[in-house]
Formats: C-alpha cells, sequence, structure tokens
C-alpha cells in the first residue's frame, strides 16, 4: 500500500511552488523528482569518499569502487539478471545508441530493422543512421485503431529477413504497454534480436529481463527517482560480448600499442570508457533501494488508479479529446479541441502545475494522432488525489482562457 502523504515527506521538491502557487509536478514521464536519500547519497559521495573508480590504489578509491560495483548489482537484482550484463551509461538514448552502433555492424543491405510509428526519437533516429550505413531498411509494425502495438501485427509484419525488433516496454506519449515476452517469443523464432526502449516503464512496473527474453533492455535513472545523465544498458552477455563499444577510451581497454593493435575487457567494462558519473550511479542506488522498499507492484497500481480517477473526470468535460483512455499506465494524453497544446500547458502553468505539451520527441506519432501537439500529464505515485482535482478543475477552464485569448487579440 502507498502511504502517499509519508512519501511525499521524503520529496524536497514537493515543497515547492510555482507561479507562487504549490507546485503540482505532473511531468514525471520527463524527469522525477528525487527523494532526499538519493540527493544525500549524491553528497555523501563528495562529502566523504571522492575519488575516480577503477584506477586508484589507495583506500579511497577502493570504497569508491566498491560503492560503484555494488550498484550494478542493485541493478542486475532489480531487473533480475547477471551484474555483469549491466553497462551503465548516460542514459536511455545513450544505451539505444550503443545497441544499434553494435548490432549495426552486423547487418547487411536489405536486412530488416522493425519499428513503429509510437516510437521515441532515440529508438528510430540510431535505427535511421544503421540503415544509412548497411542499406538495412526500416519497417514500421502497424499500430492498431488505438495505437498500440500488438503482436498480431508483429507476426504479420516480420519476415525471414528481419534482424531487429526495436520497441518501447511503453511509449511516451500514448503509454500503451506492450507484451515484450510475446514479442520475443515470436522475433526469436525468426532468429531476430530484440532490443527494449524502458524508459517509460521501468519506473512504473516491475520488470524482469530473464522472463521477457529480451535481448537488450534501455534505461534512464533520471526517470526512476535517481540522478540525471545516467542510464542502464542490460544485454545478454553473449550479445555484449561480441558487440563492439560506441566509444573508446581510459579505463575499457587492457593494452594497445603503437602499430595499432590494442585489446579490450569484457562486458561491461568495454563499454565504459572515461571517468563514469560516479555521483550518479551512486545516487541511482540509493533511487533502486527507494523503488524497491515502496514495491513496484505498488507503485503501478497507485498511479493506474490515479489515471483512471483523472480519465473518468475528464470524461465529463466537453472539449477534451483524451488518446489514451485505456492504457495500462498513468499517463493523459489528451487536448482541449480550442485551444493549442503548448498554450494550454501555459495555462496550466499559471495554475503551479507542470504538464509536458508537444511532441514528445514522438514526432511520427502525430500523423497516426491527426494533430501537431498533444498534452501530457503524468502521474507518479507521489501525487495525490488533490492534485488530480486541481488538474481537473484547471482544464475546465481551459475554455474561459479561450475566451480571454480572443478578448485579448
Ligand atoms: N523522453 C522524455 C519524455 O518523454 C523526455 O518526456
Amino acid at each position: 500500500m502507498i502511504n502517499v502523504e509519508e512519501i511525499r515527506r521524503d520529496f524536497p521538491m514537493l515543497s515547492n511552488t510555482m507561479q507562487g502557487k504549490p507546485l503540482i509536478y505532473l511531468d514525471n514521464a520527463a524527469t522525477t523528482f528525487k527523494p532526499k536519500c538519493v540527493i544525500d547519497a549524491v553528497t555523501s559521495y563528495y562529502t566523504t569518499f571522492n575519488a575516480n573508480c577503477h584506477r586508484g590504489d589507495y583506500d579511497l578509491s577502493h570504497d569508491v569502487d566498491v560503492a560503484y560495483e555494488a550498484v550494478r548489482g542493485k541493478v542486475g537484482k532489480f531487473i533480475n539478471c547477471l551484474d555483469k550484463e549491466v553497462v551503465f551509461t548516460s542514459g536511455a538514448s545513450a544505451s539505444l545508441n550503443i545497441v544499434a552502433n553494435g548490432v549495426g555492424q552486423w547487418l547487411k543491405q536489405g536486412d530488416e530493422i522493425l519499428l513503429n510509428e509510437a516510437e521515441h526519437a532515440s529508438n528510430i533516429l540510431p535505427w535511421f543512421m544503421v540503415a544509412q550505413a548497411t542499406g538495412a531498411i526500416i519497417k514500421y509494425i502497424p499500430l492498431n485503431k488505438e495505437g498500440r502495438l500488438t503482436v498480431e501485427n508483429l507476426k504479420n509484419t516480420i519476415t525471414e529477413k528481419t534482424k531487429v525488433v526495436s520497441l518501447a516496454h511503453v511509449t511516451n506519449v500514448l503509454a500503451y504497454t506492450i507484451d515484450i515476452k510475446e514479442i520475443c517469443k515470436v522475433a526469436h523464432e525468426y532468429g531476430a534480436l530484440v532490443v527494449v526502449d524502458g524508459a517509460q516503464s521501468i519506473a512504473h512496473m516491475k520488470v524482469d529481463v530473464k522472463d521477457l527474453d529480451c535481448d537488450f533492455y534501455c534505461f534512464s535513472a533520471h526517470k526512476m527517482l535517481g540522478p540525471t545523465g545516467v542510464g542502464v544498458l542490460y544485454g545478454k552477455y553473449d550479445l555484449l560480448e561480441k558487440m563492439n563499444p560506441l566509444m573508446m577510451g581510459g579505463g575499457m581497454n587492457s593494452r594497445f600499442y603503437s602499430c595499432g593493435s590494442y585489446s579490450l575487457h569484457h562486458a561491461p567494462s568495454k563499454f565504459e570508457a572515461g571517468t563514469p558519473n560516479i555521483e550518479g550511479v551512486i545516487g541511482f542506488g540509493a533511487a533502486i533501494d527507494y523503488l524497491s522498499k515502496i514495491g513496484m507492484e505498488n507503485i503501478h497500481e497507485y498511479e493506474h488508479n490515479l489515471k483512471q480517477y483523472a480519465i473518468s473526470k475528464l470524461k465529463e468535460i466537453p472539449n477534451i479529446v483524451i488518446y489514451n483512455e485505456t492504457n495500462e499506465s498513468g499517463v493523459i494524453t489528451f487536448n482541449n479541441k480550442n485551444v493549442f497544446a503548448q498554450d494550454l500547458a501555459t495555462h496550466f502553468n499559471s495554475y503551479g502545475i507542470a504538464v509536458r505539451a508537444g511532441q514528445h520527441c514522438a514526432k511520427i506519432l502525430m500523423n497516426f494522432l491527426g494533430t501537431v501537439a498533444t498534452v501530457r500529464a503524468s502521474i507518479s505515485f507521489y501525487n495525490t488525489k488533490e492534485e488530480i482535482d486541481k488538474f481537473i478543475e484547471v482544464c475546465k477552464k481551459g475554455d474561459e482562457y479561450l475566451d480571454a485569448f480572443f478578448k485579448w487579440s
């Protein structure tokens, strides 16, 4: 059970104001607030054991190595994989680029990469680059009428030439949960690899990569209460071992010679060139502990119930168009028929409410939705029913805002 009042005391950001009003933060899909334990973990690194990792021969440096590697273990436990299958990156975008670069080197002209129109730029553009470099073909698995990706549609699109299927577990605009486990079964029958963008799922549901049987799973720490600039690339170990890194540098090689020959460390180290984001990884560990204590199932249930409550209220308001009424998450994507999405976001801002508006980096999806922009309110387990009531109240004022706009112009 979520005790939201108790939880809210852990998040210093929640006592802030915006536009002189109590801040209501409904942009959790963009980034989440951080509990005090995460902030304290970052600070403790700088105040008590600040040194580089994997490089020093003194106690302090050893302490950093132990703390940094302990977080790799926490991630492994959190998503159910081996520690050595966890690569620390700068975020989901970096993780997806590492996979596209690595897997892309195994592709040839005519091979197929399957995506869909609901994907974020980070899971489309790296594959465009691969296609340009190799002559591989990008194909889009059609979405159903609701905007969902179905296993049936994958079956109708996949062929013997398909080498990669790359999909979000939960998409960032419509936020439907995709049946990755079934997707993997189908894709693997064709010998295709499955890459999962988990940026929008990892903070909101239990993820077990072994049970899903995906080949790669990518996510960011900052969307799951952790610091910015840290992410994870999970990969099946044999694939990570075979794959070339995207970045070369210190800390990832065993030796190199003037003639140009070199050898690299084993995964995951070979993907972590340069000094990593140590403070971020340390803070990320605290975020995982915090989420685990609350329980991912509890989080998922709370957020979805709150979203359902919001939807039931939104549906009573004329002029509101909802695009994802039936999704399984805490994300509501909508428009007011009479107000441009970004104007509506500004209107919410004046009441202290933060939502995201625009194309949300999913530019192809806008054609599917038949609009140029949408408003997205994304709920976290620290949001309350009272905040949703306030949000609904402001939604009702949307038309007044339009009147005001006409009066000014
Ligand atoms: N990818 C993030 C979002 O959907 C930033 O808002």
